[in-house]
């Protein structure tokens, strides 16, 4: 007969050394399986004399208890550790730096363009409202006072979606939309995407922003398109800028003007040294916009009261971002602002 006091203070030194499940389980079998010397003592209790069999049955099952508690004590203590160590391993501190840092993105240069415009006008007191860029031929043309014959409304130069619904080709359709919402004195810009048929060159793409601008009061002149946006010009380049105003003609302004601001790049002179001036090709002066006095035939076609053409006039504006982007800095190619070559576009820095 084993001597069952030594096998348990042997097994139970083993598992306590035991520094695997794979070890423990070795244990196991070692001890406590079907040939191991314990299950071998219960087994062959029978055998034993019965004033015997009652204290060592006793002292056999104690045993295995007990080496079955310790086993699985051991068990679970090397489970814990085991994930301690997991644990302590796979730890990321969120609070590194990542590795590469990743680039951080910023504005596109003409949304960062925009946006200085915006906050011009805005410290100028005009609030910034958008409308759609699916329209109405109504809006977009007739009610900007074109006669039904007037060769834009073609289809070779106006993308339609369906009888009377276009792209719409400029911003100024919100002119009216803004006065059937809102009675005068109105002082907005809208910014926003326009559409033209057009093939693409250095100056020319079928999709690109302008931004509008509408005043209607009592008692607005000439004068106050001229300062307004000469306010903005000297903002946008430079406090020396100057405007000037040359005649032009839209159908819905009267007088139409367009609108050239003084060389920022020359000063006005034509030359760079003894080099014509590439901004301006040596003209001095650079045009950025069409714009004049709200034609009185397109407060007619206000719906609503307010507009009243014998008591508010007004002026209004357009211009191109992109534009404004591309002399501002330098960029040759219109296409350049939609190629998305990061080449180009990170030269533009984190914007506004
Ligand atoms: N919508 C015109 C264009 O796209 C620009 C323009 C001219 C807008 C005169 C105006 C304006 O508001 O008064 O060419």
């Amino acid at each position: 007969m084993a001597d069952l006091a030594q096998l348990r203070t042997e097994a139970e030194a083993a598992v306590g050394a035991a520094g695997s499940a794979a070890e423990l389980e070795e244990l196991r079998v070692r001890y406590l399986g079907r040939k191991s010397e314990l299950t071998q003592a219960l087994r062959s209790i029978g055998e034993l004399r019965p004033d015997e069999r009652g204290p060592v049955g006793k002292q056999a099952n104690e045993v295995r208890r007990a080496l079955e508690g310790l086993l699985e004590r051991r068990t679970a203590e090397l489970d814990a550790s085991e994930l301690d160590q997991r644990l302590t391993e796979d730890h990321v501190d969120v609070t590194l730096p990542g590795d590469p840092p990743v680039p951080v993105g910023h504005l596109h240069l003409v949304s960062q363009i925009r946006r200085r415009m915006e906050d011009i006008f805005v410290g100028l007191g005009f609030s910034v409202v958008e409308g759609p860029e699916i329209e109405y031929e109504y809006y977009n043309f007739t009610a900007l006072n074109h006669p039904p014959e007037h060769p834009a409304r073609l289809p070779q130069d106006t993308f339609y979606l369906a009888e009377q619904v276009l792209l719409r080709t400029h911003t100024s359709p919100m002119q009216v939309r803004a006065m059937e919402l809102k009675e005068p004195p109105i002082y907005i810009v809208v910014p926003g995407r326009v559409y033209r048929p057009d093939t693409p060159d250095a100056t020319h793409v079928p999709m690109f922003h302008q931004l509008e601008g509408l005043a209607i009061d009592e008692d607005l002149t000439l004068a106050d398109l001229q300062g307004t946006l000469l306010a903005f010009a000297r903002q946008m380049f430079g406090e020396h800028t100057d405007v000037r105003l040359r005649p032009g003609y839209f159908p819905f302004t009267e007088p139409s003007v367009e609108v050239d601001v003084s060389c920022f790049r020359c000063g006005g002179t034509g030359y760079e040294g003894s080099e014509r001036c590439p901004t301006c090709k040596g003209e001095g002066w650079i045009e950025i916009l069409g714009s004049g006095m709200v034609d009185p035939n397109v407060l007619d076609y206000v719906v609503g009261s307010g507009y009243d053409k014998e008591r508010v006039q007004g002026f209004a504006w357009g211009m191109g971002i992109e534009r404004i982007a591309m002399l501002v800095y330098q960029v040759p190619d219109l296409r350049m602002l939609f190629d998305n070559d990061l080449r180009l576009l990170e030269q533009f820095g984190a914007g506004p």
